[in-house]
């Protein structure tokens, strides 16, 4: 299967939003890092930059909500156009219901793991999920380093999925650049979240395209 790519817009010049979503146009999702301020030390945007920007990309919505107790907001990142949301494992005392949220809602549903959390987490939940999310830096803030602990994990969830055949997909999301993408593609992963090394860039559409380069290899 072809890697795919979010590029995520915290890394983005928020005062030329509707410029910066041009460059990267030829992307497979838009990455929307939710982020409240409580769950992580950071504070990002909510719903309505969303609901803003909806009008002004083709692009899927891949939306990361890192935001205690997600259920609260589930209809509210719905209704602003997202079309898919994964929320945090470690975040709800609920996860189970907050996937059956989600779906009901008519759209994907992921759930994220901290680098810590162990895959065994997963197990009552991976047949209902869309993507796991495999944070490979702890959320909070772009531009951090990947850790490298994260490539065993992924390649050890993409057995457990290939082993029962469930439909899930593995984003991973934290630190991921030019030179260690091919062993994160290689480990498994389908689709990779990019802030920095897509926004930071001076050529974001470049960028990208050497990414695809590179995973495609
Ligand atoms: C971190 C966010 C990431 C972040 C990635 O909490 O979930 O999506 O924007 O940024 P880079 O690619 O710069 O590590
Ligand atoms: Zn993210």
């Amino acid at each position: 299967m072809k890697t795919e790519f979010a590029p995520s817009l915290l890394a983005a010049d928020f005062s030329q939003l509707k410029k910066e979503l041009q460059l990267i146009e030829k992307a497979d999702y838009l990455h929307l890092d939710v982020m409240d301020g409580v769950y992580v030390p950071n504070i990002s945007f909510g719903s309505g930059i969303i609901k803003a920007i909806r009008e002004q990309t083709e692009l899927k919505f891949d939306t990361h909500l890192m935001i205690t107790k997600p259920e609260r907001y589930i209809k509210d990142f719905a209704e602003s156009g997202s079309d898919i949301l994964t929320v945090h494992l470690e975040a709800t005392d609920h996860i189970h219901r907050v996937i059956q949220m989600i779906k009901n809602e008519g759209l994907k549903a992921g759930v994220s793991l901290n680098p810590a959390t162990s895959l065994n987490t997963l197990e009552y939940i991976l047949p209902e999920l869309d993507q796991v999310l495999i944070m490979s830096v702890n959320p909070g803030f772009g531009g951090q380093s990947y850790i490298p602990q994260m490539t065993a994990k992924i390649s050890k969830l993409k057995k457990i999925i290939e082993e029962n055949n469930y439909q899930c997909k593995i984003e991973v999301d934290g630190g991921i650049k030019a030179h260690n993408l091919e062993k994160i593609v290689k480990a498994g992963a389908d689709i990779i979240v990019a802030g920095s090394a897509i926004f930071g860039a001076e050529d974001p559409a470049q960028a990208l395209a050497e990414m695809r380069g590179i995973a495609s290899n």
